[in-house]
């Protein structure tokens, strides 16, 4: 004869670890998605995938054992027969099937109700996860800009550069820079060309910020990337219509609420042409020209710290093209 509370506990499912694993793949994918899409998501995927599956499979083993004959010890006891089971003991407290009903409907309810949670949550999760994670698998296609021959951009002189990052995309990618060639300079060896190349976006919110000073002749290029205007200015500085953010002609913040230098973009010669490649951050510039001292980091949002204690505030950093 078994004890009312021992068969209390065997009508208790056994406690799963499924959907606390399904949870934290959940968790993780989220994170991935602002941290790193490409691997963090991925891993999330994979742990949510292998505890997604775990859990229905405890689900499906849950089901079953619901209808097997009741244990020899209960039935012995006559617990099989559905009036000695106390009505408030675990799945007890549901309708008892009827006689010949293969499924017990709260079983069917169950399951249906988990099934279906599943489903709509996969059609709204599945796209948007998708959107974020597939870019990364895919590479993220490097947009490079040709400037026009090195021979076009006068040394010492600077330029308001403006351009298509891509020229499938039309006017929406028309972006600006402020370009100086400064000559060349001594590296490894060998004589290279040296360009200071800054971003026209503001460090504050984003802003597009303009020369200070008056603007010569106009140069128009047709290039790969569409038409190309080299406006030839004589700057003392760049400043921000917005909120009044200034910066000197190295890029770094001068006065206004702007946390960091602008922004600038690496470059390479190809073919003696000035190619624009991908952007980065700068916390500040010290020295000029060829012989600046960049101190360079990953590019990041308008308003964010790159460096000193600031910059823990911007732990995570969504990708940027
Ligand atoms: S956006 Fe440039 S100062 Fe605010």
């Amino acid at each position: 004869m078994t004890d009312p509370a021992e068969r209390e506990e065997a009508h208790l499912p056994a406690p799963s670890i499924g959907p606390i694993g399904f949870a934290v793949g959940v968790v993780v994918v989220l994170v991935g998605l602002i941290v790193n899409p490409l691997w963090i998501s991925t891993i999330g995927a994979a742990i949510a995938v292998i505890f997604g599956i775990l859990w229905a499979r405890e689900a499906s083993a849950e089901l079953r054992r619901s209808h097997v004959a009741p244990e020899p010890e209960l039935r012995e006891a006559g617990v099989g027969d559905a009036p000695a089971v106390p009505a408030n003991v675990g799945e007890a407290a549901m309708p008892e099937p009827e006689p010949g009903e293969r499924f017990p409907r709260s079983k069917f309810l169950e399951a249906s109700t988990l099934g279906l949670g599943a489903v709509i949550g996969g059609v709204v999760t599945v796209p948007v996860a998708g959107f974020a994670v597939l870019p990364a698998f895919l590479g993220q296609k490097r947009h490079e800009v040709d400037l026009g021959p090195v021979s076009d951009l006068a040394e010492g002189q600077w330029y308001i550069a403006t351009f298509m990052t891509d020229p499938k995309e039309g006017e929406t990618s028309r972006r600006t820079a402020f370009v100086r060639n400064n000559g060349s300079v001594q590296s490894g060896g060998a004589q290279v060309p040296s360009f200071t190349i800054i971003s026209n976006r503001c460090a504050h919110l984003g802003c597009p910020v303009q020369a200070n000073g008056p603007m010569g002749k106009t140069k128009k290029e047709t290039t790969a990337n569409g038409p190309i205007q080299l406006h030839e200015t004589q700057p003392a500085g760049f400043g921000c219509p917005c909120h009044g953010g200034q910066y000197d002609t190295e890029g770094n913040r001068t006065a206004g609420p702007p946390v960091r230098g602008l922004d600038r973009y690496d470059f390479e010669i190809k073919n003696g042409r000035l190619v624009l490649l991908s952007m980065y951050s700068v916390a500040k510039v010290e020295g000029t020209g060829a012989q600046a001292k960049i101190h360079k980091y990953k590019l990041a949002g308008p308003g964010e710290h790159v460096d000193g204690v600031e910059q823990i505030l911007y732990p995570l950093n969504p990708p940027h093209h």
